[in-house]
């Protein structure tokens, strides 16, 4: 099993208060596609509801809004500092029912105390994915629902042609895969479900894409977040990385163009009655 450091150091995007900020702009792009999901995968209020990898929390705020003051969610995530941030948010916005836990879930031995577990751009990080999904059935009560949204990075476009994103795109692809994750999970997710036990699984694929400079800048973001891992794995140098921030920061800055996210496939399913 591996230890809470080695899983920090096979994370390929940099964390903390600077990561928890690019995951508000990435919440706030993926937001309509989430709350649509939950609808369609059968949340109800009074459910409780655990959100795995919740990064800065924004999808645990909504899970626990939309359980309402009957039902609670809990955001688990290995990164202290993103934790403690949400804590703290929770109780500036004096949301009652929802919980946030640091923790490993490569670690955990969870307990079936969920009606609903959602994890968002999570399992394409983890080297064993259908491990985390069987430890989600564990989480689940019988007749618990799953919740899996994750990318597929061959989908990038933009408008017009912006050679920076097909490098970033590249390299984003051979850093994730030298840590042994896989950056084209999408697709896998459906079979991943099945094989980890579940049934009744369904897929849904979304692909937002922003003209709005506000949301694009989640490229320029996430290009320098991996910097630190594409350095490390030899994939280019720091100048090359500087290099690709500034010039998706001036296309995401120049109006008119356009930016895809990567393919995201939604997939959910149901642990079975025992
Ligand atoms: C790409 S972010 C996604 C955050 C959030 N789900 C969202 O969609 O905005 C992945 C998150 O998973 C967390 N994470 C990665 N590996 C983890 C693990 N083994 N256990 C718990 N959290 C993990 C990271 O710290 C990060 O906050």
């Amino acid at each position: 099993m591996s230890s809470p450091e080695s899983v920090k150091v096979h994370y390929i995007i940099r964390g903390g208060a600077a990561g928890r900020d690019r995951l508000k702009v990435l919440a706030r792009i993926m937001r309509p596609a989430a709350l649509e999901l939950f609808q369609r995968a059968g949340l109800q209020p009074g459910m409780a509801c655990l959100d795995v990898g919740c990064g800065s929390g924004d999808i645990s705020f909504d899970l626990a809004q939309l359980a309402g003051p009957g039902g609670r969610a809990v955001g688990m995530d290995m990164d202290a500092i993103k934790v403690d941030l949400a804590r703290g948010e929770a109780s500036e916005r004096k949301v009652s029912n929802v919980e946030f836990r640091a923790c490993n879930i490569c670690e955990t031995d969870p307990e079936p105390e969920f009606d609903l577990v959602h994890a968002r751009f999570l399992l394409t990080h983890l080297k064993d994915p259908l491990q985390a999904l069987r430890k989600f059935r564990e989480a689940l009560q019988p007749g618990g629902i799953v919740v899996i949204s994750d990318i597929d990075s061959r989908g990038y476009f933009s408008y017009p042609e912006c050679p920076a994103l097909h490098r970033y795109a590249e390299l984003y692809t051979l850093v994730a895969l030298r840590r042994g994750c896989d950056p084209n999970i999408g697709p896998r997710l459906p079979a991943l479900l099945t094989e980890a036990g579940f049934e009744n699984v369904q897929l849904n694929v979304v692909q937002p894409a922003e003209t709005v400079s506000e949301f694009k800048i989640i490229l320029p973001l996430t290009m320098e977040s991996i910097g630190d891992a594409v350095v490390a794995e030899g994939l280019a140098s720091q100048s090359e990385v500087d290099r690709l921030v500034v010039e998706l920061s001036d296309f995401a800055n120049t109006p008119g163009t356009l930016f895809s996210m990567p393919r995201v496939v939604e997939a959910w399913g149901y642990r079975p009655q025992d």
